[in-house]
């Protein structure tokens, strides 16, 4: 039976995910692959409903939350969707997702100040995802790498600066920490295969075009 491929795209708030990922699944439609493309969380969706009080801070600030007990809402809102999942992979879809495990490695890591206390967290996190709830591995994370300051302000300029932000949206200082937790992953992760995109360089973001062939430089080569 043939096998899809799974690509997770990730990376801090405003960093382009959404119109990255919607890109790549349009250009791989074109060539006539079977595509499917989800988003996590799934805000609306009864597994989701717990993760939408955390944003809400309905449990508190981020802080008070802590690393884990956030990490357990996500992955149980992926475990929710796990058995689709396989079923499309079985199938040999080429599956897609903006953000997965990925972000409770960036946003939830981020959290922890100490890297020891960081790789600690990293294995729980890995063993309760794909050991516990046993929901299917990317074979691939992109981390889109926008500073967290540009995101920022990327996000702000969709949604308008006085629009309603989540707990985690809210706070540069999140952002910021989420950020330099997604960058150490590619290098300590040892259980997931990350490639870092860069979107910025020498302060200037790229063009939607640039990032989306950089993209493609990295998915090509694993399409049969
Ligand atoms: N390379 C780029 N150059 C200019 N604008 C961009 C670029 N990439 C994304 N944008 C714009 O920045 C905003 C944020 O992009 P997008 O919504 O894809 O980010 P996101 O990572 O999905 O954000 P969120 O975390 O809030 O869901 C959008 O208005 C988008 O059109
Ligand atoms: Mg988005």
């Amino acid at each position: 039976m043939a096998k899809g491929l799974f690509i997770a795209i990730d990376g801090t708030d405003g960093s382009g995910k959404t119109v990255q990922s919607t890109r790549l699944v349009e250009r791989l439609r074109d060539m006539g692959k079977q595509v499917e493309i989800l988003s996590f969380p799934r805000y609306g969706n009864p597994s989701a409903s717990f993760i939408e009080k955390y944003l809400q801070g309905h449990y508190g600030s981020a802080e008070q939350v802590g690393p884990k007990r956030a990490s357990l809402l996500y992955a149980v809102d992926r475990y929710d969707d796990a058995d689709r999942i396989q079923a499309m992979l079985d199938q040999g879809t080429i599956l897609v997702t903006n953000r997965y495990v990925s972000a409770n490695k960036g946003h939830q890591m981020g959290k922890i100040k100490d890297p020891v206390e960081q790789r600690a967290f990293l294995d729980w996190l890995n063993e309760l995802e794909y050991g516990i709830f046993q929901i299917p591995k990317p074979d691939l994370t992109l981390l889109l790498h926008v500073p967290a300051e540009i995101g920022k302000r990327l996000a702000e300029a969709r949604d308008g600066e006085a629009s309603k932000k989540d707990i985690h949206q809210a706070d540069l200082q999140h952002l910021k920490d989420a950020e330099a937790a997604y960058l150490r992953l590619p290098e300590i992760d040892t259980v997931e295969r990350w490639e870092r995109i860069a979107c910025v360089e020498q302060d200037r973001l790229l063009s939607i075009d640039q990032i989306h062939e950089r993209i493609w430089s990295k998915v090509g080569p694993l399409l049969s």
